[in-house]
């Protein structure tokens, strides 16, 4: 164990981002195939804002005795390696973190994570646009596994929330799987959702085979699905009830070292998106909270430790 230190932004008592401190952590090194990354950016989702406004403390998910760990994803450089990993230090990585009840997270200066966990950062892709792909990228692919390949004759999707970061991916992920995307957002995400290739709308009847619920419709997006059709939701802990023979399900995003591979590879060639909005120092982690809150914005907004 080493006697330096690291920055880390933590929630003891819940209560928005006015709870948030950034404290000071023990350097941990690591242990069998698992690396240090030395973090260059980690961007704040809306999962994050959940966690500092107590969501998953309230839902009992979490049972930390002193402080949460905040922040689920992450890219930076490999810092030290533990035993039986080939990766040499310096390499630039990305990679998530999972799971409500933990005292680390990725808004911080290092993590020890399992190596396997971890994707290489293509050369050309900056590490602060890739620290904005795992999270949501995954939670994309992993919603796209859940609709399968679209049934012949039965292919047309809604996302709903396809300017967003995981309807956006699920927007340019879902035709790999034979599907016909239609994208459900604002007036003026018209152009960026044309650009993934899918249709657009403002405003969606009831019909559709499929709708992947990226603005967390719920009920009323699962209203959109065709008697028999399939809801994928982002919400497991609330899914809504099934109705009308539909299947419903939900993501949970979970680290996937080679499915990232590839996320990053196209975003570095711009197929997928990775928009950021603006750059925090990880000491005002409180700021980019109040940024996410006032919402609007286009793109993460993102801390460098
Ligand atoms: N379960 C999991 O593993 C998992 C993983 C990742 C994310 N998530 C969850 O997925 C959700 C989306 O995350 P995200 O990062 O993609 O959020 P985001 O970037 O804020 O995207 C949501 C998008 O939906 C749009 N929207 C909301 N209501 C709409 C409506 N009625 N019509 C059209 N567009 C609408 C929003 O537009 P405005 O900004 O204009 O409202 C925004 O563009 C969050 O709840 C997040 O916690 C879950």
């Amino acid at each position: 164990m080493s006697t330096h230190t690291y920055r880390a932004a933590v929630v003891r008592t819940p209560a928005g981002p006015d709870s948030i401190e950034v404290i000071d952590r023990p350097v941990a090194d690591p242990g069998p195939g698992e690396v240090r990354v030395q973090i260059a950016a980690a961007p704040v989702n809306p999962v994050d804002r959940a966690v500092a406004d107590g969501v998953f403390h309230r839902m009992g998910l979490v049972h930390q005795p002193d402080w949460t760990g905040m922040g689920w994803d992450f890219a930076g450089t490999i810092a030290a390696t533990g035993a039986g990993v080939d990766m040499a230090p310096g390499t630039r990585v990305a990679g998530m973190i999972d799971g409500f009840d933990r005292d680390f997270g990725a808004h911080a200066g290092q993590l020890v994570v399992a190596a396997a966990d971890l994707a290489v950062v293509p050369d050309g892709l900056d590490l602060v646009a890739a620290s904005t792909v795992p999270l949501n990228g995954l939670a994309a692919a992993q919603i796209v596994d859940l609709l399968g390949d679209a049934p012949a004759g039965e292919d047309r999707l809604l996302v709903t929330g396809a300017a967003g970061a995981v309807g956006g991916s699920v927007t340019a992920l879902a035709p790999d799987r034979g599907w016909r995307v239609t994208g459900l957002a604002r007036a003026e995400d018209e152009t960026f959702v044309r650009g993934l290739g899918a249709d657009f709308t403002t405003r969606a009847e009831p019909g559709w085979d499929a709708v992947a619920d990226g603005a967390v419709l719920q009920e009323e997006g699962l209203a959109l699905v065709r008697d028999g059709g399939t809801f994928v939701g982002v919400q497991p802990s609330a899914p809504p009830p099934a109705e009308r023979g539909v299947t419903v399900t939900a993501v949970t995003a979970h680290p996937d070292g080679r499915t990232l591979t590839d996320l990053l590879a196209r975003t570095a060639t711009g197929e997928l998106p990775a928009r950021v909005h603006a750059v925090f120092p990880l000491e005002q982690a409180a700021d980019a909270h109040r940024a996410l809150a006032r919402g609007g914005a286009r793109g993460r907004d993102v801390l460098r430790p």
